[in-house]
């Protein structure tokens, strides 16, 4: 099969070498840098396994990047993979969605298969948007006999979107046009390597789909830390244990019930703000309960140095380690993170704030670093003779390190595991160690 993919970037790519184990993969790009690293077998992007993949597409011929000045093949399926940011206001920009659309529409009869094609959404959009954006061209242009538009959801995590690609839980197909759907559905059986469930619903309900999917693991998140709030109030209570009970319900599943820091990252953030929007100002219906998951996940990092505060109350001037800037492990990515509402709370406290990020050197080709803050590239060079640390991010570096040895530098050895990963672990009476979720206390050590 022939595959047109508009929008080289995280989803584009990584779909992109995936499709090109078994089809014939068009990347398009306007930026040209891009184009030729792609060309080359350069990732853009930071994602475990997508070096291999993409040097055995292009050393193959199965996978090609061009930017949209260039010739093309007629392609059985064209997927649009751009980026759908928010606006300020909350709604969804789809500036790049018409501009692809529209790019896809001037080069119609060169790009599409000239017997049937299939134009097929994967940004993320609002309920009704392939139907007003690109369903309304066919229909304006006649083609409604050789062209179908479709949406078809991602589910990808950051760090394992290949994996995921490989192995997705389900595959959802909105469209109301069977030889599309057919079509979409054989594009990924000849990719995917494990029992995956095809659910066939209108556009609008996989348009739906997509960001109550992501509200749902939000609210998920949100609520394991409310309840972490609980439980760390209540001696001997531990939320994991809690949770993970909890979560083996049938009906309730454990994952997604890690409580911490928070989350982050350009998905969670962006589609609980979209639907609340969307619900609210469009349909002027309430979003209560996604609302509150936004609520409770803002005061996740003050949660963090709250717990700091308990054990010292005045941080003017002390030198505070933060561990990890990236939103999650695995990525590069730091949009959202919740150590950037930690540095400003720290920094109204006016305290010494330094951070480390396994990943810092790649996260600063793309951006600057936080303002005022000491970029370490070693953890210990952020840790020596600080008086505190707040972990943020679950890094296996830090897990790996061990608390002994992470403590080891500091000054005075209060660490914030804002993500339980040495909770189980027996630490000395010198260590202030506080976490949330159970009770810990500050000992009177020397602060
Ligand atoms: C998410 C969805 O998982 C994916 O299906 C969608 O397509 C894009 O958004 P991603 O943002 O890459 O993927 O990361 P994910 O692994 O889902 O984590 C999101 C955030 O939630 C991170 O900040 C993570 O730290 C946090 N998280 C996750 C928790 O706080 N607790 C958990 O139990 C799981």
């Amino acid at each position: 099969m022939r595959v047109l993919i508009v929008g080289s970037g995280y989803v584009g790519l990584c779909m992109g070498v995936v499709f090109a184990k078994s089809h014939d993969v068009t990347l398009v790009d306007i930026d040209q840098a891009k184009v030729d690293m792609i060309n080359r077998a350069e990732s853009p992007i930071y994602e475990k396994d997508i070096d291999t993949l993409l040097s055995a597409g292009i050393s193959k011929g199965s996978l090609v990047a061009k930017n949209t000045d260039a010739e093309f093949q007629p392609h059985d399926v064209v997927l649009i993979a751009v980026g759908t940011p928010s606006s300020d206001d909350g709604s969804v920009n789809l500036d790049y969605l018409k501009s692809a659309v529209d790019w896809i529409f001037s080069r119609e009869a060169q790009i599409c298969n000239s017997d049937f094609c299939v134009i097929c959404i994967k940004s993320t959009v609002l309920p009704g948007t392939t139907t007003e954006i690109v369903q309304k061209q066919i229909d304006a242009r006649n083609l409604g006999s050789r062209i179908a538009s479709v949406f078809n959801p991602e589910f990808l995590r950051e760090g394992n979107a290949i994996y995921d690609s490989i192995n997705p839980d389900r595959i959802v197909i909105g469209s109301d046009n069977q030889r599309a759907t057919q079509l979409i559905q054989s594009l990924y059986e000849s990719t995917i390597e494990s029992d995956t469930v095809f659910v066939e619903m209108s556009k609008e309900s996989s348009e739906l789909c997509k960001y109550v999917s992501n509200c749902f693991l939000a609210t998920k998140i949100s609520f394991a830390n409310e309840i972490a709030n609980i439980a760390e109030r209540i001696p001997n209570a531990d939320i994991d244990e809690v949770m993970h009970a909890v979560g083996l319900d049938g009906r309730i599943s454990p994952k997604f019930f890690g409580s911490g820091a928070g989350y982050g990252g350009s998905c969670f953030p962006k589609d609980t703000i979209g639907l609340i929007s969307f619900a609210e100002n469009i349909l002027k219906t309430d979003s209560r309960i996604i609302r509150a998951a936004n609520e409770v996940n803002k005061t996740r990092p003050d949660r963090l140095v709250d717990l700091l505060l308990e054990c010292v109350p005045n941080i003017k001037g002390k030198k505070v380690a933060i561990l990890g800037l990236a939103f999650k492990p695995d990525t590069d990515d730091t949009r959202y993170s919740p150590s950037y509402r930690i540095i400003d709370l720290l920094q109204s406290q006016h305290a010494e704030v330094w951070i480390h990020d396994p990943m810092m050197k790649k996260i600063l080709e793309n951006e600057d670093p936080p303002k005022n803050v000491t970029i370490a590239y070693t953890i210990e060079e952020c840790l020596t003779d600080t008086d505190a640390c707040i972990l943020v991010t679950d890094w296996s570096d830090y897990k790996n390190a061990g608390l002994a040895s992470l403590v080891a530098p500091m000054r005075t050895k209060i660490f914030i595991d804002g993500r339980r990963l040495f909770v189980k672990d027996e630490y000395t009476q010198n260590i202030n160690y506080r976490t949330i979720g159970v009770l810990t206390k500050c000992s009177s050590i020397d602060n």
